[in-house]
């Protein structure tokens, strides 16, 4: 990045730099001994005087919200011992993206990884797992902080009471990852730089609507696909039970965003739209950023630079992996009316995506209760 240039500068999305590695690579990790990471919140404080419960859906939600909440502490096995190694074969044989490295990397001399042998491809999926858990945890956090300003900002009561019991379940989110991070796994990674620079942009945005937008729907809906992914090819016992009951809450979250926007964006202008529309698409291109995991390939000794490069150019042919990222996201926009206003400019930005084929998938707002892993458990015991 040249001296003279902003951060956002450097990030700035156009069509020329959307898949381009020197754009996604032109930050640096910041200082990664940082603790601290203060960012001016934007946007006012409400209050409101009106106390009746006007929204159905958002009261049966909270309603769920109180009666399914779960504690981390005794809920959970701590006591399980996991393989980290078993536990990382086990993810990379049914990873879409990691097989697609080792068929790659087994006939095709540009791929950056040729020649690596199976203990090579061991060594990756175990920083896979430390960096996948890591931005987990990061992006819960986030989670947290935008809940929390969701509940300030939002002018609705009954917004207000679901969000602060979202609040509560994400604080749980963190202390579970950072547990199984600390006492399971075997490193750490600082947040990814498209993931803090997405964080950042939502929490400065001042319009309360857009940090429903970028969390519940974007980054909630993004990680509920991926804990899903997860959640399917892990057996190890107390990761996957402790993926079903994030997940358990996570679908609440996402309904909440479903449920909350749909009211909002009814009564917005095609303008208004637009700028709704525009925020979506670069949040869904910083969590595709994120998931070339650059700092991954660093501490491998990997360049970073050819394997973002080389990952890049496998999206638009091979790569199974990153349109079912969106798998949440594309239905919920699709709800929310986002992906067909009068210009088809979302809609054609996911279908280069690869992603639009999962517009008719079942929308988050009316599938949440049947996700809903922790009521089942209590029925059953
Ligand atoms: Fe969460
Ligand atoms: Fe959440």
């Amino acid at each position: 990045m040249a001296e003279t240039q902003t951060y956002a500068e450097a990030m700035k999305l156009t069509d020329d730099t959307v898949n381009d590695a020197i754009r996604i690579l032109a930050t640096s990790q910041g200082n990664v001994d940082e603790i601290e990471h203060a960012v001016e919140t934007g946007g006012l404080t409400s209050f409101t005087w009106d106390y009746e419960l006007s929204r159905p859906p958002l009261v049966k939600l909270y309603e769920k919200a109180k009666s399914s909440q779960w504690n981390g502490t005794t809920d959970l096995d701590w006591s399980i011992e996991v393989d980290q190694l078993k536990l990382a074969q086990e993810n990379a044989a049914t990873n879409l993206r990691a097989q697609m490295m080792r068929e790659y990397a087994s006939k095709d001399k540009t791929c950056p990884l040729y020649g690596w042998t199976d203990s090579d491809f061991d060594k990756l999926s175990i920083e896979f797992q430390n960096w996948l858990l890591s931005q987990f945890l990061h992006g819960e956090q986030g989670a947290l902080v935008c809940t929390a300003k969701i509940v300030e900002q939002v002018p609705w009561i009954d917004a207000k009471y679901y969000g602060a019991t979202q609040v509560m379940d994400e604080a749980r989110h963190v202390e579970v990852f950072a547990r199984y991070l600390d006492s399971k796994l075997s490193g750490h990674y600082p947040i990814n730089v498209h993931l803090e620079a997405l964080l950042d942009e939502i929490i400065r945005d001042s319009r309360w609507d857009m940090t429903y937008l970028g969390m519940q729907i974007m980054v909630e809906g993004l990680a509920l696909a991926a804990f899903g992914f997860m959640h399917m090819m892990t057996s190890e016992p107390l990761l996957k039970k402790l993926l079903r009951y994030v997940m358990s809450d996570e679908a609440r979250h996402v309904a909440f965003g479903v449920l909350s926007l749909k009211e909002v964006y009814d009564d917005m202008s095609a303008a208004e739209l637009r700028e709704r529309q525009e925020f979506a698409y670069e949040a869904a291109v910083r969590m595709r950023d994120r998931f070339l995991m650059q700092e991954v390939w660093e501490r491998l000794g990997v360049g970073a630079k050819e394997m973002v490069t080389w990952q890049l150019q496998q999206s638009n042919s091979d790569d199974e992996f990153t349109p079912f990222l969106f798998s949440k996201i594309v239905p919920n926009l699709k709800k929310l009316g986002l992906l067909d206003t009068e210009d088809p400019w979302l809609r054609d930005r996911f279908t280069e995506m690869g992603a639009i084929e999962f517009e008719n998938f079942v929308d988050t707002g009316d599938e949440y209760e049947a996700l809903d892993e922790v009521a089942k458990d209590r029925a059953a015991s």
